[in-house]
C-alpha cells in the first residue's frame, strides 16, 4: 500500500513539473524585423530549457509551419524566455499558432491577424490600456484581470499599453503576474507597449537612469531599441517614445528628448518621413508621461521638449498614461486651445488631441481638473477604464469603458 502511494506521489510530482514547464506568459508583438503586414514576433516563458518552436498555419487544425525560437535564461524572472519571429506572412490574414515542445508540453492554440499592406485604408481597431501596475488594490492584478476580461471579448488588431506595466520593474513576481494575467489579450493581439516610470530604474545618480530594468528587454520583443520606435499599420503611423522617469529627471535637468539629443533627432526624422509618406494619413504618438494632464503628473519640461515636434508635424492624436485617470483635452497647438461646438466631435481640429488613459489597474487617483482651460472631459468619480479606437476613412472613433464594460466617454476626430 505504502509502495503504490510512493509511486503515485512520484507520478503526481512529475505531472506538476510538466504542468509548470508548459509555456506561459505568451505574448505577441511586432519587433521591426519586417513589416506589420508580413511578420509576427512570439514570446513566452518556460520553467525548463525547452528549445521550443512556434507551430502555425492558416487553419487551427493544421499548424503545418514551424519557426524555432531563440531561448535565453532571464535573470530578471529566473526562467527561460523564448522569442521567435514568424516571417513571410500574408497581409490581413488570420493565423493560428501554438508554442512549446513535445518534451515540455504545448500551449493552447491562439490566433492573430497580420496588418494590411502599408497605405491600405481598411478599418483599424485598437485596444488601449495603461498603468496595470500591481500596487494597492491591484496587488495580484485583480483589477487588471477584469480589464483583460473586457478587452479579450473583442478582437483588436493590436493593443497599445502606455506603461507602468508593473509596480516595481525589479520584482520578478510582478512581471510573471502581468504576463500571466494579460495572456488572454496578449497571446491573440500584439502588445505594443512603452515603459513607464515604474518599469525603469529610478536612480537619478546612476548611469542607467531612465533605462528600464534589464528584465524589460528580456521579456519584450519590440522594434529597434524597444524604447523609441515606430511602425505603420495600414494608413496609420504609430510612434512610441520612452519618457523614462520624467518626474525625477526634471529635478536634475535630465528629461529626455531635449532639443538636439539623439532621441530628439530620431523623433524628428521619423515624423518628417511619416509626413512625407503618401501611405500615411494618420500619425498617432504615445508615451507614458502625458504632455497635458491635471495635477502633479504634468511635467512642463517633457511638454516643452515634445510639443514643438508634435505641432510641427501635425500629430493627430497623442495618448499617454501615468496619472491614474481618464482625461481628454481640447485640441491644442502651441499655447492655443481650440474650442469646439460639440464636446464629442473634434471637427478638423487645428491642433493635436491629447488623451490620458491611466486607469487599467493601478490604484486610482482622484478626479479633478475640470477647471483647466483645455480639459474637455474627465470622470467625476474614480473609475477603472480601458479604451478602444477605430480608424476608418477620415475619422478616428474613440470609446472609453469602465471595468464592467459600461460606456464612460466617446469622441470622434475628423480630418479632411
Ligand atoms: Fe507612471
Amino acid at each position: 500500500m505504502k509502495f503504490s502511494f510512493f509511486y503515485l506521489a512520484i507520478a503526481l510530482s512529475f505531472q506538476i513539473a510538466i504542468l509548470n514547464a508548459q509555456p506561459r506568459g505568451i505574448h505577441i508583438s511586432w519587433n521591426g524585423t519586417g513589416k506589420t503586414a508580413t511578420t509576427m514576433a512570439v514570446t513566452w516563458l518556460n520553467d525548463n530549457t525547452d528549445n521550443g518552436v512556434v507551430k502555425y498555419g492558416t487553419k487551427a487544425e493544421n499548424l503545418d509551419q514551424t519557426v524555432t525560437a531563440i531561448e535565453a535564461f532571464s535573470s530578471g524572472v529566473k526562467t527561460y524566455v523564448s522569442k521567435a519571429t514568424i516571417q513571410s506572412l500574408k497581409p490581413a490574414t488570420y493565423y493560428f499558432y501554438k508554442v512549446g515542445s513535445d518534451r515540455n508540453g504545448w500551449s493552447a492554440v491562439y490566433k492573430f491577424k497580420t496588418a494590411p499592406a502599408d497605405g491600405d485604408k481598411s478599418k483599424i481597431f485598437i485596444g488601449l490600456w495603461s498603468d496595470t501596475q500591481n500596487n494597492g488594490g491591484n496587488l495580484n492584478f485583480e483589477q487588471t484581470d477584469t480589464i483583460v476580461k473586457q478587452l479579450s471579448k473583442n478582437t483588436y488588431d493590436f493593443t497599445i499599453h502606455t506603461g507602468d506595466i508593473v509596480e516595481n520593474g525589479s520584482v520578478a513576481k510582478s512581471w510573471n503576474g502581468y504576463f500571466n494575467t494579460g495572456q488572454p489579450v496578449n497571446s491573440n493581439m500584439p502588445l505594443m507597449s512603452v515603459p513607464g516610470n515604474h518599469d525603469v530604474v529610478n536612480d537619478t545618480t546612476s548611469k542607467i537612469f531612465q533605462r528600464p530594468f534589464p528584465v524589460f528587454f528580456e521579456l519584450m520583443n519590440l522594434p529597434g531599441d524597444q524604447l523609441n520606435y515606430s511602425y505603420n499599420y495600414g494608413n496609420a503611423h504609430f510612434i512610441a517614445i520612452n519618457s523614462g522617469y520624467a518626474q525625477g529627471a526634471e529635478k536634475v535637468g535630465k528629461v529626455l528628448f531635449a532639443e538636439n539629443s539623439e532621441e530628439y533627432k530620431w523623433l524628428e526624422a521619423d515624423l518628417k518621413n511619416a509626413r512625407q509618406d503618401k501611405n500615411v494619413k494618420w500619425i498617432i504618438m504615445y508615451s507614458h508621461y502625458p504632455l497635458f494632464v491635471f495635477g502633479v503628473s504634468h511635467i512642463q519640461t517633457w511638454q516643452n521638449h515634445i510639443q514643438p515636434l508634435v505641432d510641427k508635424y501635425k500629430v493627430d492624436l497623442y495618448i499617454a498614461g501615468h496619472r491614474h485617470v481618464y482625461e481628454r483635452h481640447k485640441a491644442i497647438k502651441g499655447t492655443q486651445i481650440f474650442e469646439q461646438a460639440d464636446v464629442h466631435v473634434y471637427n478638423k481640429p487645428q491642433g493635436t488631441v491629447y488623451v490620458n488613459n491611466g486607469s487599467s489597474g493601478g490604484s486610482l487617483q482622484g478626479a479633478g481638473g475640470w477647471d483647466m482651460p483645455d480639459m474637455l472631459f474627465t470622470p467625476r468619480q474614480k473609475i477603472y477604464t480601458y479604451s478602444e479606437m477605430t480608424i476608418q476613412g477620415n475619422t478616428i472613433a474613440y470609446k472609453v469603458f469602465d471595468k464592467q464594460g459600461n460606456p464612460v466617454d466617446y469622441f470622434k476626430l475628423i480630418k479632411d
